[in-house]
C-alpha cells in the first residue's frame, strides 16, 4: 500500500519562523514525513495577497525553505518546494475560482479578519480568493491529509466542497482531503499578552520567540515574559495564562508532561522555572539556526535543492492538470 499523502504550506512572510510556527506546524511536519508521502510548500503566491517588497519576498522564501530543511525535513523523503515554481497552482486556482460562488468566498472568516486591517475595499481580490488558491495547492497533489492549525478548518471545508463539486460536474478527478488538525496543546501564546496567539502580525517583538534569534535575546524575552500574580508554577489557563503558556512551551520542547513539570517546580518560584524554559528554547533553536545559516550561505545549493523539489512536485501537478484540462473541455495542445 502506498503511504498516504500529506500536503501543507507555510507563508514566507517573516524573516524567521517563530515558536508557534515551529511547534504548531514545522516540527509536526517533520514527524509526518516518517509515515507519509509528504509535500510541503513555501506559499509565495499567497504571500503577495498583501503588499510585499520583491527583495523581501526573495529573502523570506529562501529563509523559509532553509528553515524547513534545517528543522529536519529530509529532501530525500519529502518534497519541499516553492509554490510559484509549479505554474499549475495558478492555473488550477483559476478553474476553481470559476466554480466558487461569491457568497461562498465571502463567508471565509480569515478574509474578513485580514481585510479589516486594510479596509474591505482596499484589500486585494487575491486576498479574497486566497482560500481558493489554497484549495488548488491541496487538490493538485491528490493529498489525503492536510496538517493545519484549527484556524484553517474552514479553508479545508471549502477545499472539499470545491473538489467534490468538480468531481460531480466533470467526473471523478480529485481526492477529497481529510483535515489533520495539529495538536491544540501546542498552541503557543504571546509572551507579553498570554491570552493572544503568538503571531507575526499581532505580537510585539518582545512577545514572540523567533527560531533564528540569538540565544541572548531569546533568554531575555523568556525571563521578561509576563507572569501572573502569585508565585507558584501551576497550570491554570484562566488565572495563570502566562505561566500556563510557559509550561506548554517547556513541555512541548522537553517532552516532560505538564503535571510532571508542575511537580518539579513545586515551591521553587518563577525565576528557576523561567531560566529552564529559556534554556529549553535556546537548545531547540540553536541547531536549527546554525543549520539555516549554513544553508543560506550557499544560495546556489539551496536553489538547487528547491529545483529538485519543484521538479518532483511538477510531475504530480502536471498529471493532475492534464486530466483537469481535458475534463473541463479545453482543447489539447499538439
Ligand atoms: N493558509 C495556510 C496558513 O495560513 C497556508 C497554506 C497555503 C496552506 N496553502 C496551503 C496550508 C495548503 C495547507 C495546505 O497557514
Amino acid at each position: 500500500m502506498a503511504r498516504p499523502r500529506v500536503l501543507s504550506g507555510i507563508q514566507p512572510t517573516a524573516d524567521s519562523f517563530h515558536l508557534g510556527n515551529y511547534l504548531g506546524a514545522v516540527r509536526q511536519w517533520v514527524t509526518l514525513q516518517e509515515t507519509h508521502d509528504a509535500f510541503y510548500c513555501v506559499v509565495d503566491l499567497h504571500a503577495i495577497t498583501v503588499p510585499t517588497e520583491p527583495d523581501a519576498l526573495r529573502r523570506r522564501s529562501r529563509v523559509a525553505a532553509a528553515q524547513l530543511f534545517a528543522a529536519g525535513l529530509d529532501p530525500e523523503r519529502s518534497t519541499i518546494f516553492v509554490q510559484s515554481h509549479v505554474r499549475e497552482h495558478s492555473e488550477l486556482a483559476w478553474i476553481l475560482n470559476c466554480l466558487t460562488g461569491m457568497g461562498e468566498a465571502a463567508r471565509m472568516t480569515q478574509f474578513k479578519d485580514k481585510s479589516a486591517k486594510f479596509g474591505e475595499s482596499a484589500a486585494s481580490v487575491g486576498l479574497f480568493t486566497y482560500p481558493i488558491l489554497q484549495a488548488a495547492d491541496i487538490l493538485l497533489y491528490q493529498a489525503n491529509r492536510v496538517p493545519v492549525g484549527a484556524d484553517q478548518k474552514q479553508h479545508l471545508e471549502l477545499t472539499r466542497d470545491l473538489g467534490g463539486r468538480f468531481n460531480h460536474r466533470y467526473g471523478e478527478t480529485f481526492t477529497l482531503p481529510e483535515p489533520y488538525i495539529l495538536k491544540e496543546v501546542e498552541k503557543i501564546t504571546d509572551l507579553q499578552e498570554p491570552t493572544a496567539k503568538m503571531s507575526k502580525s499581532s505580537s510585539s517583538p518582545a512577545g514572540i520567540l523567533d527560531v533564528l534569534e540569538q540565544p541572548g535575546p531569546l533568554r531575555k524575552k523568556v525571563m521578561r515574559a509576563v507572569t501572573d500574580t502569585g508565585s507558584e508554577v501551576l497550570f491554570d489557563e484562566e488565572n495563570k495564562p502566562g505561566i500556563s503558556n510557559l509550561l506548554r512551551i517547556q513541555s512541548a520542547l522537553t517532552g516532560t508532561s505538564i503535571p510532571d513539570l508542575v511537580a518539579r517546580y513545586e515551591g521553587q518560584g518563577y525565576g528557576t522555572f523561567k531560566k529552564d524554559v529559556a534554556e529549553a528554547v535556546v537548545e531547540a533553536f540553536s541547531p536549527i539556526r546554525e543549520r539555516t545559516e549554513k544553508l543560506l550561505s550557499d544560495e546556489k545549493e539551496l536553489d538547487r535543492m528547491l529545483a529538485i523539489g519543484a521538479e518532483r512536485a511538477s510531475a504530480v501537478a502536471r498529471e493532475t492538470m492534464a486530466q483537469v484540462r481535458d475534463r473541463v473541455g479545453f482543447l489539447p495542445t499538439l
